[in-house]
């Protein structure tokens, strides 16, 4: 209600506030969260609650008129296509030199990303995070995300036979047969469910191609885990299509919290404010970052550091597909959901999940998301006449994504005598180096904050979602934005409360 007083406020209902929502309600605080993103919890006139990945709607985009479709061509033809504006559920967000795609409603990207769901190899957390202690991590935050968020593993003798998984065998055969080493990666989707898909005793939705609009049946978003525990203790509300515009010191230590209501073609219907006791950014490593920018550039969080902004990466997410022989066919049903990667990072520096194709129809084609190590950290400053924070990343900065991913793929083609495909991302382009699903930083962990997310300069300012990590995370990032979450709001909850 406007006016009204809460002890915690979450800045948006992904990873990071999800579990300071849980966490926070256990420990007897009531907690108030704030989503921009609609519940989606509704059907749609077809009676499902998420469109599909081949037929975009409505419900498919955040406010805009025209698609953007990660792959936005096929056999060289543009394939998106017009759609009503509304508070749909994938944001394309055009940040100059790259666009980032991010989840839009409560439960944040678990709406729409891949469930893939990985914990960095130990030798490799110190470059990740390198202020925090790796045992720590590994006896206690890893495991507690892994289970909190329910993270399983494909049945390696189903998928031997599984006719929806036969790309990623032709992914397994051609990194084996270059020495490559290959391996399954785990995800959130229930496997179970995706046995009966495939056995046809049950609604299909990896199965049926969904993913990016939203998954109907089978993945464990955190609409089914963290936020459903958060919400049944009871002290959990959640305001959706609501967005967070100001935070701002108030009298008694308190902060006051400007928010729009919006409506679903993303007009402000109403502004309300709220004080609370404790603010928590948890509006993705973007949101997060865009706001403390504002508000440190506009004055309302004088106190915030010049680290605020900075440090910002896409994971080294890089795209290509490569064409198949016409022997080895990758499958006309394909699951939206991957379950398999090459692992080159320690002398490539790229991890590439063997991606799925879900057209329908056989494409002789495998595709590939890569995460490499890519250096290059971009930094989101306030442009006080546009009003809006702007982010310095150049498309030229994915070059060196672009030659890791290389080491792999130039390598394979050679061995299998085959060629990348030109026709996936415009006509006679190879790389999808224009985007990325994996934004990180932005507010980096000991840095714009203390070694737990509190943001210097304002007690009671925290910081707990993917703008933590600083840009990269060496294999998909919401399991460590998950552990870091549980790891920090335990120090919050034992020494701050
Ligand atoms: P997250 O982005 O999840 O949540 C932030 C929330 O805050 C959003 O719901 C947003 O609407 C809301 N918000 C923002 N600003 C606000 C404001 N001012 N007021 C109110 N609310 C606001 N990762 C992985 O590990 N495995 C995978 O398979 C994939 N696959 C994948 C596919 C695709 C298509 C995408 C887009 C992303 C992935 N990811 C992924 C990435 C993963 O989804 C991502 O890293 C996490 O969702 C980030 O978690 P956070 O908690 O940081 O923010």
């Amino acid at each position: 209600e406007p006016g009204a007083h809460v002890p915690a406020l979450v800045i948006g209902t992904g990873y990071g506030g999800s579990v300071a929502a849980l966490r926070l309600a256990q420990a007897g605080v009531d907690v108030h969260m704030v989503e921009m993103g609609m519940a989606w919890d509704t059907p749609g006139s077809d009676g499902k609650i998420f469109a599909n990945t081949t037929s975009p709607d409505y419900r498919s985009y955040w406010l805009r008129t025209r698609t953007k479709q990660p792959l936005s061509n096929f056999l060289g033809f543009p394939i998106d296509k017009d759609v009503p504006r509304y508070t749909g559920i994938l944001d394309a967000e055009e940040m100059g030199g790259i666009i980032v795609y991010q989840g839009r409603g409560v439960g944040g990207g678990s709406l729409v990303n891949g469930g893939m769901a990985v914990t960095p190899k130990r030798e490799n957390f110190g470059a990740v995070l390198p202020s925090v202690d790796a045992d720590e991590m590994y006896s206690v935050y890893y495991p507690r995300a892994n289970s909190g968020l329910g993270v399983g593993t494909v049945d390696p003798t189903w998928f031997e036979t599984a006719d929806c998984y036969q790309y990623a065998r032709v992914g397994r055969k051609h990194a084996q047969r270059s020495g490559f080493p290959f391996v399954f990666v785990p995800d959130v989707y229930d496997w179970d469910y995706m046995e009966q898909e495939a056995a046809g005793t049950v609604p299909k939705s990896a199965l049926a191609g969904e993913i990016l609009y939203g998954n109907n049946y089978g993945k464990k978003s955190l609409q089914k885990t963290y936020l459903a525990r958060a919400t049944a203790t009871g002290r959990v509300s959640i305001s959706p299509l609501h967005k967070v515009t100001s935070v701002a010191p108030a009298t008694g230590g308190r902060y006051t919290v400007v928010i729009d209501q919006l409506n679903t073609v993303g007009s402000t219907t109403a502004t309300k404010t709220v004080t609370a006791d404790r603010v928590f950014f948890a509006a993705g490593s973007v949101g997060t970052s865009k706001l403390l920018v504002q508000l440190k550039a506009t004055g309302a969080l004088p106190g915030l550091n010049s680290e605020v902004g900075k440090g910002w990466g896409d994971n080294g997410n890089v795209m290509c597909g490569r064409a198949n022989h016409l022997w080895d066919p990758t499958g006309a049903v394909q699951s939206s959901i991957p379950c398999s990667g090459i692992d080159n990072w320690a002398a490539g520096g790229a991890f590439a999940e063997v991606a799925p194709l879900p057209t329908g129809i056989e494409t002789f084609a495998s595709f590939y998301l890569s995460i490499t190590k890519n250096p290059n950290r971009a930094q989101f400053s306030w442009n006080a006449s546009a009003g809006k924070a702007e982010l310095n990343w150049q498309t030229a900065w994915k070059q060196p994504s672009i030659d890791m991913a290389k080491t792999i793929f130039d390598k394979i083609n050679a061995k299998e005598g085959t060629i990348y495909r030109t026709d996936l991302f415009g006509a006679y382009k190879i790389w999808g180096d224009h985007l990325t699903y994996h934004p990180l930083g932005g507010a980096v962990l000991n840095k714009a904050t203390d070694n737990y997310g509190r943001l210097h300069g304002h007690p009671g300012l925290y910081v707990i979602d993917g703008a933590l990590i600083p840009g990269n995370t060496s294999v998909n990032p919401f399991v460590t934005i998950t552990a870091l979450a549980e790891r920090n709001i335990e120090k919050i909850i034992a020494a701050d409360l």
